[in-house]
This record gives structure tokens, C-alpha cells and sequence, in this order.
């Protein structure tokens, strides 16, 4: 059951808090979609300014959309295509100040400003992408990846 934890003003703490708390929502040997679920949703908890949190997942030719918090969004991303499917192929996180900006940005939310994307990787297989979207410009920093890698790598260790 999902205790209100104590966020904080302070986002370096907050993602610490975070980081805390987060082996009660991933639960090894839980089906994939049953961890990317509340993982969306803890992470929509304690993001601020973001209107979109969640996974698409690769079938081995594409991402296809998984489990998320926000508005509904595009089923299907190729690998190559937009913010999602460049990081996805180039297995790199990617954080895009001003989404206009980037060629082949995918919009599925016309708040959407900037986007932050994390492939998620384990045994060197692609598994998906977790993607987060603000409706501000330059949302993202380093804290945010810095934090927010460290919360893909505990999700992979229990994939
Ligand atoms: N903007 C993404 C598409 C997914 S939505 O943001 C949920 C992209 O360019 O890949």
C-alpha cells in the first residue's frame, strides 16, 4: 500500500528520499508491467513539473508504449525516431532542453517543452526507455539524470 512519503523542497534530497524508498514499488520476480507501473506512478509522486512519466518498452524492432502517468500518448516509436527512439538506439540517456529543437521530436503533448530519456539496458539487451516530459523549458539538469539513472539501475538489478 503507498504510504504518503515526505517529499522535499530540496530537489537533491528529494530524489534521495526517493531513492529511499523506492525497494517497496520494485519487487523482483513481479511481472514487468506490475514494477513499471507503480514505478510510474512513485515517480509521478515525486517529480515536479513534469506532465508526462512513464516506459516504452522494445519488442525487438521497436518501442511500443507501456506503463505511464499523464495524457495518452503515441503507441509505436521506431528506433532512431524522436527523443525515445535516438536514445534507445544510441543507448544513451538524452536530456533535450527545448523539444522543438530536436529534429525528429515525436509530439505527443503539445505542453510537452522538454524531455528527459533513459534506455534501460540489462546484459546488454535493450529492455525500453523510461521518458519524462515538463512543460518547462530546460527542466532537466544533471541532478535529474544523475538521480534519475540511479533509479534505472536499481530497476534493472531486480529485471
Ligand atoms: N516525445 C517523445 C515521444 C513520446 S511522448 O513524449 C510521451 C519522443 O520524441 O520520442
Amino acid at each position: 500500500m503507498f504510504m504518503n512519503i515526505e517529499k522535499s523542497t530540496n530537489k537533491e534530497k528529494n530524489y534521495q528520499i526517493l531513492l529511499s524508498n523506492i525497494d517497496y514499488y520494485l519487487i523482483e520476480g513481479d511481472n514487468l508491467i506490475t514494477n513499471l507501473s507503480n514505478l510510474s506512478a512513485y515517480l509521478n509522486y515525486f517529480l515536479d513539473d513534469v506532465n508526462w512519466v512513464g516506459f516504452y518498452l522494445y519488442d525487438g524492432e521497436k518501442l511500443a508504449l507501456g506503463p505511464f502517468q499523464g495524457n495518452p500518448a503515441c503507441t509505436i516509436i521506431h528506433l532512431g525516431n524522436g527523443v525515445c527512439g535516438t536514445a534507445a538506439r544510441n543507448l544513451e540517456t538524452l536530456v533535450v532542453n527545448d523539444v522543438d529543437s530536436f529534429p525528429s521530436h515525436i509530439a505527443c503533448d503539445s505542453s510537452s517543452k522538454s524531455e528527459l530519456v533513459i534506455p534501460i539496458v540489462k546484459d546488454d539487451k535493450l529492455i525500453g526507455v523510461l521518458d519524462i516530459d515538463s512543460p518547462l523549458l530546460s527542466h532537466f539538469d544533471n541532478v535529474d539524470k544523475q538521480y534519475l539513472e540511479k533509479v534505472i539501475v536499481k530497476l534493472i538489478d531486480i529485471l
